[in-house]
């Protein structure tokens, strides 16, 4: 890993110095915090869901108690939470379980292994990237600087979220300050904003700053519901956050509708966003810059996110957070591969959810993917700072390494569909591209298309 600077270092090499003492005063910026966490050893752990937070029919003391040591109830709450029931949530990352590998045996896989690729023609050392996480200082008060620090030093892509508790400026500063290694490749996700100018300002901002491509949140109009964020009581009497857009919200303990971060920061959101709204968010772009639609979840909205023009969607149910029993990513991984194949050459495909291991990264490049999200794991890691977001994907990449080698390849090229066996969940993914119902006919008079 290459030579970075340590948290300390990491504002002085930014060129619009951070105001540290701020940060330290934010609700999460636990003086005790890293004492929350176990020592960041050569094996961090990989299963930062092992014990699911808050299901509801049982209590947090003993379902959570792993994590309630390593992260503090609020933090536990709003990072590792998801919606309602967390069927989704647990879904997107049993479903990999159920596609099983088929290796191939004696072949030559003397060879060492590169992952290097390039998602949206920027060039990049791995397939995985970190997806969009809001409120990055929930777990370090550094937060998306970090998770900045840490992408660069394993050289893997990042999107950063309209909601990331720093300004953009301020991580993009970080990320390219020419004293460390060149920049890796940044993202934006937005949120469109209630107030359309300012998600324009933002976007242009964001243009001009360098980023290379903005990925278009459309899985979560309205906040989804969170029970374990609504239940965890704030550790201070009030919370105000300052939304991207200079907007201030505050929640208040002992709010009768809960202490929900996620409907804090979901207030901006314009749910009126549509398909329409494509060819504006264009507009603001100049020619040819990458839009990535994320949030898409079935073949009809693939194949329609194709139809608009865009580069790129990202098959995502916002890691189970958004809505309950929605498809599980994989699925509906495999949903496009059955029902609209071609949308994989004329878009850049990216999944996530529930991604764990190198075996589902691999699951993912041979279904197609070109590049694979990771959430909560990153935020797992960046409970270390950015050493530990770049020792999370490190290990992910030395898992994906060893997957391919026991499946007998040596090359990212070589990933495909044959070796794996998905009969156990085939009968679970569409067979022809369609808004209906396979069988269930019946139409109320008002339903529009889709
Ligand atoms: C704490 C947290 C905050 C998130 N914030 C955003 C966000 O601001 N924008 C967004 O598009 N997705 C957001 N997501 C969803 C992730 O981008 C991603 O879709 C999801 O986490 C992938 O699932 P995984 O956590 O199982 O890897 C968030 C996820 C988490 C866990």
């Amino acid at each position: 890993m290459p030579q970075l600077p340590s948290t300390k270092s990491t504002s002085q090499t930014c060129s619009k110095p951070l105001s540290l003492a701020s940060s330290r005063s934010s609700p999460w910026a636990y003086s005790t915090h890293p004492h929350y966490l176990p020592p960041l050893t050569l094996h961090l752990p990989l299963q930062p869901l092992e014990n699911l937070p808050y299901p509801p029919s049982s209590p947090p003391t003993t379902s959570c108690a792993s994590l309630s040591k390593l992260f503090p109830p609020k933090t536990r709450a709003f990072v590792f939470s998801a919606a309602t029931d967390l069927h989704t949530h647990v879904a997107n990352t049993a479903t990999f379980s159920f596609i099983t590998l088929r290796p191939r045996i004696l072949r030559d896989v003397s060879a060492s292994i590169s992952l290097s690729s390039t998602l949206l023609s920027c060039p990049v050392s791995t397939p995985i990237f970190a997806a969009p996480t809001s409120l990055g200082k929930t777990v370090h008060p550094l937060g998306e600087l970090e998770i900045s620090l840490g992408c660069r030093s394993v050289n893997a892509a990042q999107v950063i979220s309209t909601s990331a508790s720093y300004p953009l400026p301020s991580i993009v500063s970080i990320a390219t300050s020419s004293s460390l290694t060149p920049p890796h490749p940044l993202f934006f996700q937005l949120y469109l904003d209630k107030t359309r100018s300012r998600s324009a300002a933002l976007v242009t901002s964001a243009v001009s700053l360098g980023i290379k491509a903005i990925f278009l949140t459309v899985d979560a109009p309205i906040p989804g519901k969170r029970e374990a964020d609504e239940r965890a009581s704030l550790a201070t009497s009030t919370l105000t956050i300052t939304t991207p857009m200079g907007d201030t919200a505050t929640l208040t303990k002992g709010d009768s509708s809960g202490g929900g971060l996620g409907r804090l920061i979901g207030s901006y959101v314009d749910s009126s966003l549509n398909w329409d709204d494509i060819p504006w968010l264009r507009s603001l772009l100049p020619d040819g810059f990458p839009i990535v639609i994320k949030g898409i979840q079935t073949a009809a909205d693939a194949v329609r996110a194709m139809e608009a023009g865009v580069q790129g969607i990202v098959v995502s149910n916002h890691g189970g957070r958004s809505l309950d029993t929605s498809t599980p990513s994989v699925l509906a991984l495999l949903e496009l591969q059955r029902c609209c194949p071609e949308v994989f050459g004329r878009m850049e495909v990216f999944v996530d959810g529930g991604v764990m291991r190198g075996t589902d990264v691999f699951k993912c490049l041979c279904l197609g993917a070109r590049g694979v999200g990771i959430g909560r794991g990153v935020l797992w890691g960046l409970g270390y700072g950015w050493e530990g977001v770049g020792r999370y994907i490190e290990i992910l990449n030395e898992e994906l390494k060893t997957t391919m080698k026991m499946c007998g390849i040596t090359s990212l090229d070589e990933v495909h569909p044959g070796l794996l066996n998905t009969r156990k969940v085939d009968h679970l993914v569409p067979e022809v591209l369609s808004e209906e119902h396979p069988y269930v006919k019946w139409r109320p008079k008002g339903m529009k298309r889709g």
